[in-house]
């Protein structure tokens, strides 16, 4: 019987086990479409995610991915207040129309508007009377007055008869509104109640990204990570803006979980995407609770020791595949977590069936990541700890410890001890921006795509051919029999 259990353990492969096969191609990589679904209801234009980890996502990298048309997800090692903040921070940056607006009375005197400007580092204020607009005051209206020390009313000197706009107002209309009447902000009124202003640098600087993810009013995509059991946090997400919410396990099988993930998905508005997971049973369990996306990887990531400490986990790219099997079948978007050191894995993981990936390692070296650079003999570095290490476990808010089922003592100062760690920390090599680094994956999986003769993310799933390749082929595959004197920015050699 147990010989038998070792006879019938089937090959699980991941990554340097095959080579994507060229074919016969008339798709150039510059006109391939990096669209694709990364839940029931939202669509990404490149399918990269950036890992829930303390070293890795919050509202910095989840504003920089959304503008290059990637997803962030903020990471959950905060408290619920920081991690609602962190997405209105993502939403707020994403919206050409300012919804806080600093506003003036009409009976204060000028020397106070011109303060309230200074402090606040802009160059006019809606004036309202009980939230009702009545007039506009700028800068420029109003220096001449401080200056010759004069104290009159706002309302004396500004303008009453403002341009204004509806909520329903694109970024095009409202740029040629400013510009027809040549004011540079354009308060935006419903019911006669000043609910938002648009300035014209807010709509320039949208058109700096026009990648970028966002949502129906323009805002910026966001997910966050919540624990699964965690329906309060999944509440106050949900109600801050999340467009996704990623139930974020190290065993997303647990059947407590899935049980638990049907109550979180009727409680949200938001997509809900629950993981990980590497079998079929656990793709087939999840989709019959209805969730909007499954996230695949047990043990892949590069911080990870599950498959050392636990023994458990399965090599990704035959994870992907039995996962992406089933959830085809039901039309549920898969998202391949963890592993991938260089673009080429991205098409692998594209090529058997995920509709997106998931980066920790490679994100968390980029300038908008938490943390600072270090200085390491010379080279820059970045801090990167798996959410399973101690430090993660027992800094923040110890969110890893739910992720792995374990309880932590927050009293007792042995806490360390009473913890099985399923990660290391560490650092990586500083990569620059995100947006270099994206702009060096997503060009290599458009080569990728362009070998293959596949257009688009779909074509690539069902095109996409593979080789199985031995030691001597992955020796083969990377550079050798040189030294490499210059580092290439997608070829690392640290
Ligand atoms: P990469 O390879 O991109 O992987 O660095 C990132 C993914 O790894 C997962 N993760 C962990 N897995 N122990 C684990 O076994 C950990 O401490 C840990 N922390 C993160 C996670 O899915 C992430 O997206």
């Amino acid at each position: 019987m147990y010989r038998e259990k070792l006879e019938k353990a089937k090959t699980a492969y991941t990554f340097d086990d095959f080579l994507l096969v060229p074919q016969a191609s008339w798709v150039e990589p510059k006109d391939v479409d990096t669209k694709t679904r990364v839940t029931r209801n939202y669509e990404i234009n490149i399918p990269i995610l950036s890992s829930a980890m303390d070293t890795v996502t919050e509202a910095e990298m989840a504003i920089a991915l959304a503008r290059e048309g990637g997803l962030g997800v903020i990471h959950r090692n905060m408290s619920t207040k920081e991690q609602v903040e962190e997405i209105k921070k993502v939403k707020r940056s994403g919206d050409i129309t300012i919804r806080d607006v600093i506003t003036v009375d009409p009976d204060a005197p000028i020397s106070e508007a011109y303060e309230i400007m200074k402090r606040e580092n802009i160059s006019g204020l809606p004036v309202v009377v009980d939230d009702k607009l009545v007039g506009i005051i700028s800068r420029r209206d109003i220096k001449p007055i401080v200056n010759s020390k004069g104290d009159k009313k706002v309302k004396e000197v500004m303008t009453s008869d403002v341009v204004t706009v509806p909520e329903s107002i694109t970024p095009e209309e409202a740029l040629n509104i400013a510009y027809e009447n040549k004011v540079e902000r354009l308060p935006v009124v419903k019911d006669g109640k000043l609910v938002g202003i648009i300035t014209v640098r807010d709509i320039l600087e949208r058109k700096k990204y026009p990648n970028a993810c966002r949502d129906e009013e323009g805002r910026f995509l966001v997910a966050a990570a919540v624990g699964p059991f965690d329906l309060d946090r999944a509440k106050s997400l949900d109600k801050a803006g999340a467009d996704i919410l990623v139930i974020d396990s190290a065993h997303a099988h647990n059947m407590r979980l899935v049980k638990y993930s049907k109550i979180m998905k009727k409680n949200i508005d938001a997509d809900l995407v629950v993981g990980n997971i590497a079998t079929r049973e656990a793709a087939e369990d999840l989709i019959s609770q209805e969730v909007d996306g499954l996230k695949v990887g047990i043990g892949p990531g590069s911080m990870c020791t599950t498959r050392i400490v636990a023994g458990v986990g399965v090599p990704q790219l035959s994870a992907i595949a039995e996962v992406s099997d089933v959830a085809a079948e039901y039309d549920i978007p898969v998202i391949a977590d963890g592993g991938i050191r260089y673009s080429g894995d991205i098409a692998k993981a594209i090529a058997v069936g995920a509709d997106a990936v998931m980066l920790g390692n490679l994100l968390a070296g980029t300038s908008e990541a938490p943390g600072e650079i270090v200085i390491i003999n010379g080279r820059k570095y970045k801090q990167y700890r798996g959410m399973g290490s101690l430090g993660a476990m027992t800094g923040g808010i110890g969110a890893g410890t739910d992720r792995y089922f374990q309880n932590i003592n927050k009293k007792s100062h042995m806490k360390h001890t009473k913890l099985v760690p399923e990660g290391v920390e560490g650092v990586v090599p500083y990569r620059g921006s995100v947006k270099e680094v994206i702009f060096q994956l997503v060009g290599g999986l458009k080569a990728s795509m362009g070998y293959c003769g596949a257009k688009t993310i779909k074509e690539m799933k069902e095109k996409a051919k593979l080789v199985r390749i031995t030691q001597s082929g992955i020796k083969e595959s990377h550079p050798h029999d040189l030294l490499i004197t210059n580092e290439s920015p997608n070829y690392p050699t640290y």
